[in-house]
């Protein structure tokens, strides 16, 4: 079975102080930091670059997640590896298979790992299906790219639930990203989930580190209940 991971997403943060978004991750015992990445033209808004992956990387050892929300990925993905990128994940919107496939020499090539991500109106490309053992993770976006603390989109469910039946023989983690709060992880984790990347979620909360063992806790719960 897969495991249950958890990655806070430091957008909902507040970006001055990065350094306590990492904190809180680690104190809450996060697997992973999830890093989105913004070029104002993908997606309607710019948020920070490889030089701030980079000045993270010295400040934990957790992983990187970075979700790269950008136009033209063959162009950056080296800058995000030098900058300490663990998963570098691309849209499927923007590839084609040969692209992906020079994608993942490339982050192959360096020890790292590789992610695909579909927008919630975008279905999984025959091209992707054909190649999921190379991806790592699959990030099911339930919310359109851009901003931290929409409402997760439950229309998203049914195409969470084929993909992660045609990911089932493979070890590709399906991450959902996108509105994941207490009230609705059991749903995804029972549609197939096992990553869950939350903004609000976490950073939104009273108690940001308790947000993340609650998410645990709760995704667990959903598990056991199957
Ligand atoms: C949206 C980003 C998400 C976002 C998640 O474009 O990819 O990772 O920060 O934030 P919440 O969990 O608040 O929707
Ligand atoms: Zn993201």
């Amino acid at each position: 079975m897969k495991p249950i991971l958890i990655a806070p997403s430091v957008l909902a943060w507040d970006l001055g102080d990065l350094r306590g978004a990492v904190q809180i991750a680690e104190k809450g015992g996060a697997d992973m930091v999830h890093l989105d990445v913004i070029d104002g033209h993908f997606a309607p808004n710019i948020t920070f670059g490889a030089g701030t992956v980079k000045a993270l990387r010295k400040l934990t050892s957790l992983k990187f997640d970075t979700h790269l929300m950008i136009s033209e990925p063959t162009r950056y993905v080296e800058n995000f590896i030098d900058a300490g990128s663990d998963v570098l994940t691309f849209h499927a919107e923007v590839l084609s298979g040969r692209e992906f496939d020079d994608l993942y020499s490339k982050v192959s090539a360096r020890g790292k790992k590789l992610g695909l991500a579909i927008r919630p109106s975008t279905d999984l490309p025959a091209w992707a299906e054909e190649r999921l053992e190379k991806i790592d993770s699959l990030i099911v976006m339930t919310v359109n790219p851009g901003f931290s603390g929409q409402l997760m989109d439950m229309s998203v469910m049914p195409k969470l639930q084929r993909i992660s039946g045609l990911a089932e023989g493979y070890e590709t983690n399906i991450e959902i990203d996108g509105g994941v709060e207490p009230e609705n992880v059991g749903e995804v984790v029972r549609m197939g989930g096992n990553s869950l990347v939350a903004g609000a979620g976490v950073y939104g909360k009273a108690d940001p580190v308790a947000a993340v063992n609650d998410l645990r806790a709760r995704a667990l719960e959903a598990r056991s209940e199957n």
